[in-house]
């Protein structure tokens, strides 16, 4: 089962910044899951929300500030008493360091409230720049992003994202869309759906695993991999598991 840093190893440091990857690499995860969105003169930046409040020291739209503007705010406002500063990363510069140290990306489209015009396109050209085609996956709520993954990445592996509320029968909806794995909010996630899932061949990546009983459960029931704000923890417990210390 992989683990699959979300937001970087946000438990202990500021999602979505390169201080936060850097330190999910080195805590051993597998993969690590990012968030994209856009700025008004159209670069793809890494950060969870449509909008600069709850993480920066700014405020408003991402999609209203230039990259430059943007780079002037501290994206570790809840960390550290704000005293220290990490910048928003740009998609390039993310995909830059991945391509150095090797690390493989679950690469979250933000297009569930607000669709960025070409986002899909402009994720793309970058992954070809750094030839990450095989170490990056794409997920989304926006379905209709990861079909526009499929077009411009034909062989692409694509994780379903939905919230609590689940699908029914998600195995099947995957499939039928061509998407190899089912990204579902664990709260939600029945061990029926986990079976059907199964059966149609499809993965599941489940997140947010911070909760040891669910890290337990999914790795019980196969599943393909835990999202995480916690890698270390989740390393140790399925090192310890597979060398049946546990
Ligand atoms: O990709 C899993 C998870 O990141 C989806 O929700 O809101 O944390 O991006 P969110
Ligand atoms: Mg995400």
């Amino acid at each position: 089962m992989k683990v699959i840093a979300h937001r970087g190893y946000s438990g202990k440091y500021p999602e979505n910044t390169m201080l936060a990857f850097q330190k999910a690499a080195e805590a051993g995860c597998d993969e690590i899951e990012l968030d994209v969105q856009v700025t008004k003169d159209g670069v793809a930046v890494v950060i969870h929300d449509e909008t600069l409040d709850r993480t920066t020291d700014g405020s408003g739209a991402v999609r209203d500030y230039t990259f430059e503007e943007l780079r002037k705010l501290n994206a570790a406002k809840l960390f550290y008493g704000g005293t220290v500063f990490e910048p928003v990363p740009s998609f390039n510069e993310y995909c830059r360091w991945a391509a150095g140290c090797g690390m493989s990306t679950n690469i979250e489209i933000k297009t569930g409230i607000y669709y960025y015009r070409d986002i899909e396109e402009k994720i793309a050209e970058i992954i070809r720049k750094y030839h990450l085609e095989e170490k990056v996956m794409f997920s989304s709520f926006n379905h209709i992003s990861l079909a526009k993954i499929k077009q411009i990445f034909p062989q692409a592996k694509c994780g379903v994202l939905v919230d609590d509320k689940g699908i029914g029968n998600a195995g099947y909806y995957c499939k039928s869309g061509g998407f190899a794995y089912y990204h579902p909010d664990v709260k939600g996630l029945t061990d029926e759906t986990i079976e059907e899932c199964h059966r149609e061949g499809i993965g599941i990546n489940a997140w947010t695993i911070n909760d040891m009983g669910d890290l337990e459960r999914l790795y019980e029931k196969k599943c393909a991999g835990v999202i995480t704000n916690y890698p270390e923890v989740c390393r140790a417990w399925i090192d310890c598991r597979e060398r049946k210390m546990l």
